[in-house]
């Protein structure tokens, strides 16, 4: 088959060998700006990546593209593309299921005489959030609970990644066949409306309440988000090393109101203790809640 003109040489072309200095360079800028470990058994991974952008930029010195992500403008908008490249956006629809069932089985209220009789506030964050799926289960599960009793709320769901391109595919809300598949008939309908290239889009009444805003969890001490009722973060604690993670756990227990629920992902974090956070006990779920 014929190549439109200028794949062939970028196909062919070998890239460079990075020498150990360099990966090093490149190790620490990471770890600096992201928390990423570059250990040296993931020196094959980084280069792959790096090589994907260098070749798509013509670029074809490692240094080069070094200070390329470093300065301006332009700089800003690769080094966001790199980042993409290098993180992992694995993720499902109700992917925690026990999650969902700990905020709507003990947290929220389990019958309409519990239900506040001015309407109840819920504001929820999801971070490292990817494209999606999960801001928006919870979402999905939060409503129908409330609906279900028939109690009065109001929802605002936060949903922050590093990753630009994932926040952009969350906020448009676009799923294929496959990736809706896991949930029901009922919610698919109740919460999803066919495009006409046959996927299928998160309703716009549920896509208002989520937010998504691209942000490094390293510098949720400066965001100007406010506080949360529940903080769920998983899958993401593992990519840093343990005194990171006890760093974070901290910033993030205090975005929590009293009562306030932090989920993270089973073994993520061990040995934690905050004191003003209690372990809540329920199956397959490593929660805390604020006191
Ligand atoms: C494996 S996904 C987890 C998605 C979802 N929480 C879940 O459990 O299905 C990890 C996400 O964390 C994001 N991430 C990695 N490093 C990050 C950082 N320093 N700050 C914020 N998000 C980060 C990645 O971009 C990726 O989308």
């Amino acid at each position: 088959m014929e190549q439109p003109p200028g794949l062939v040489d970028f196909a062919i072309e070998h890239l460079p060998k990075m020498e150990r200095e360099q990966f090093l360079l490149w190790a620490e800028l990471l770890k600096k700006r992201t928390g990423m470990r570059f250990p040296d058994n993931r020196i094959s991974f980084l280069v792959t990546n790096l090589g994907m952008r260098m070749r798509a930029l013509g670029i074809n010195d490692y240094q080069r593209y070094f200070d390329y992500v470093q300065n301006g403008r332009q700089g800003i908008i690769e080094w966001d593309r790199l980042i993409h490249h290098l993180t992992v956006h694995e993720t499902r629809f109700l992917r925690h299921e026990n999650t969902l069932a700990l905020i709507t089985q003990h947290y929220l209220p389990t019958s309409k005489e519990q239900c506040p009789a001015t309407p109840v506030s819920i504001h929820t964050w999801s971070v490292g959030c990817s494209t999606g799926e999960e801001p928006y289960g919870i979402a999905m599960a939060i409503d129908d609970h409330m609906n279900t009793l028939g109690c009065e709320y109001y929802l605002g769901v936060t949903a922050s990644d590093i990753s630009r391109d994932a926040i952009t595919q969350g906020q448009v809300g676009i799923y294929n066949s496959q990736k809706i598949k896991k949930i029901g008939a009922g919610w698919q309908d109740k919460y999803f409306e066919p495009t006409r290239d046959g996927r299928f889009q998160v309703i716009e009444q549920l896509r208002k309440r989520v937010c998504f805003n691209q942000l490094n969890i390293l510098d949720i001490g400066d965001a100007p988000i406010g506080k949360m009722d529940i903080i769920t973060c998983h899958n993401l604690l593992i990519y840093f090393d343990q005194e990171q993670r006890v760093q974070i756990a901290n910033t993030l227990a205090d975005h929590l109101l009293p009562g306030g629920l932090l989920m993270l992902g089973v073994g993520e974090l061990l040995n934690w203790t905050h004191p003003h956070m209690e372990r809540f006990h329920f199956a397959n779920t490593l929660a805390f809640q604020r006191q």
